[in-house]
Order: C-alpha cells, then structure tokens, then sequence
C-alpha cells in the first residue's frame, strides 16, 4: 500500500473502491478529478451530476472570470444535505489567483499586500463552498512564465501559513515549468504536494515534470488531456489501439493518464461522458500501449 503523496497509491473515486482501499480512502486524494471551469450558471447543476456520477474530487478557484466557485458550494452543499457525501469523502481542491489572472470580481481587495490578499481570497473560498477548511489550496500560476518572482514566493509563503493553521491540508502549484517547480521546491519550507499542468502529447505529456514529481512523491494533475492533443487523439496508432481495447478515445487517454501516475481532470459537461470518464478505471492498457501513447507526438 502506498501512502497519500504516491502517484500510484491515490484513491479511486467510485465509492465501492474507496471502501476496498481503506488506507487510500483515509487520505481521500481521489485518482480523478472533475473540473467546474467555464461552467457559468451551470455549475451548480454540473457538479451535482459528476457526483451523483461517482466524482469525489472537485477542482475549482476563486477566480469569478472562468470560475463559478459559489455554484460549486451550492452543489456540494445540496449533496451532503441529500446524504449523497459526507463532506469526509470529498477533496475539494481551489486556487489563489493574482490579480492578472482575475476580471474586475476580485476576491480581495487589489490595493491590500499579498499575503494579505491571499487571505481573504481563501477565507471566501471557505465561505463560497461552505466548508471550514480545504484539501487542496493551488497557486494558480507563477506571474512568469520562467523563474519565480519575488511576488510568488511572497504568495507562496503566505499560503505555507495557511497551510500550518490547519485549514488546507495540502498546497499546490499550476502552470509551472520545471525551472519553476525545481524553484519552488527549493526555496519552500512547504513544498507542494500537487502539480496542475496542461498536459501536451507534444511534450511527452509534460515528461520532465512529471519524472520531477515521481521524483519528489508530488502528485502531477493533468488537465486539458483531450482538447489539448485533438491530432494525437485521431492518430492512427490510438485508432488502432481504441479499436482493440473497445473503448473511447477518452478512456484510453485517462486510462494511460492513471496508469501513468497522473490525477486527471474532466471538466465534462455532459452526464454519458462523466460515466465514461470514470469507467477508465475498469481496464488496463498494457505496457506497450503506454509507451506508444507517450510517444504518440513522435510516430
Ligand atoms: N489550472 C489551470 O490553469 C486550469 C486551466 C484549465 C483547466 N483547468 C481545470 O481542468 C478542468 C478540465 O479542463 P480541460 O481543459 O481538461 O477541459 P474540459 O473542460 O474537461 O473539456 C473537455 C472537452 O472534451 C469534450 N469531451 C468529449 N468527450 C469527452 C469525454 N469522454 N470526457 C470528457 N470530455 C469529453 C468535452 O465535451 P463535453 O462537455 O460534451 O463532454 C469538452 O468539450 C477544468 O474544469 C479546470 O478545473 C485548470
């Protein structure tokens, strides 16, 4: 059995597999993760069905330009009171967003400093989805795209205080490369336990963070799997492969995702696909189907 920082070792989300895991279940870190992004006034709605699906893990952040974070709360809200989840079962997962990430509905108050924006950003985040404290809190980004800056160690600091009081049992970054993780890792006295990335076949898939993160038991999430790599997804090799297994495109993508070490996420919006998505479970690719869909950028 691995512990909660292992790749291989974090829970599924279908419930009967939670039970069977005893130890993965303790550390409710789901394998896959259902995204809100984008989802407007549907949100609430949306993730009310992806766990009424079976979905035990919830991305969102407090960033009102592409998120929806009330409208999560809202859900899980009416899904613990219909006794669907005990708040125990869920790993809700939200992001700090600076100030360039976000629209003119900011969760803080722009002119105060950083650590104290990152503050009240978190204590809405608590207050949007009702819970009184987080199992994820992410850096949204650094505010380069290489090296870190004064400002996101500032940020991070100041979320590693969160962090100790208790109130988020994990931190985490996104949209990093690996100068920055490497960084990151270096200067923290909290390192991160999750990395969100948008996840390219054209980079092996983002190879040499996740090698890094393998490395250093921090749990890589993968988003952007499908409409990021729509070639790969028509490549004749996964046709072929798609065909042989009798599966989706998608279930093979989150298929070589899982077995891969990565946590994907789905920000599906459609129910047959939530099913399907977590039916990726239910198979296995074998050794040389993975090493061909890592390569798949290079065939
Ligand atoms: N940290 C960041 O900066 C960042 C950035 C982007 C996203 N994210 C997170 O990642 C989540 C997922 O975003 P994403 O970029 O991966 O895209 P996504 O929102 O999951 O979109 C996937 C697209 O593929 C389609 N699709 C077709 N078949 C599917 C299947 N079987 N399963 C799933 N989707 C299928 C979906 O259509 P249907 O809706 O019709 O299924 C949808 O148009 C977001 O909601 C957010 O939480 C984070």
């Amino acid at each position: 059995m691995c512990c909660y920082q292992c790749p291989v070792g974090i829970s599924m989300d279908v419930p009967d597999e939670v039970s069977r895991q005893s130890s993965f279940a303790a550390a409710r870190v789901p394998r896959f993760v259902y995204g809100t992004a984008w989802q407007e006034s549907h949100t609430g709605r949306l993730t009310r069905l992806a766990l009424a699906a079976g979905f035990r893990g919830i991305d969102t952040a407090n960033q009102r330009r592409h998120y929806h974070e009330a409208g999560v709360g809202a859900a899980i809200a009416a899904a613990i009171a219909s006794g669907l989840v005990r708040r125990d079962e869920l790993f809700l997962q939200t992001k700090f967003t600076s100030v360039g990430g976000q629209d003119h509905r900011l969760p803080y108050d722009p002119a105060a400093d950083l650590a104290t924006q990152v503050r009240q950003s978190f204590q809405s985040s608590l207050e949007h989805l009702g819970v009184e404290a987080l199992d994820s809190y992410i850096l949204h980004g650094p505010a380069r795209r290489f090296g870190l800056s004064a400002s996101d160690l500032e940020i991070w600091e100041a979320m590693e205080a969160l962090h100790a009081t208790g109130r988020t049992r994990f931190l985490g970054v996104s949209n990093v490369g690996l100068d920055q993780l490497e960084a990151l890792c270096a200067r923290a006295t909290t390192p991160p336990t999750f990395v969100q990335n948008r996840c390219f076949a054209q980079t092996g898939w983002d190879r040499e963070v996740r090698a890094f993160c393998r490395e250093r038991s921090v749990v890589y999430q993968g988003f952007s799997l499908l409409t990021a790599n729509l070639a790969e997804l028509r490549h004749p090799a996964l046709a072929r492969m798609v065909a042989r297994v009798g599966r989706t495109p998608a279930q093979v993508v989150f298929r070589f995702a899982l077995q891969v070490g990565m946590q994907p996420l789905t920000g599906t919006t459609d129910p047959a696909h939530m099913r399907e998505d977590l039916q990726s479970y239910d198979f296995e690719l074998s050794g040389e189907d993975v090493r061909v869909i890592e390569d798949i950028a290079r065939l």
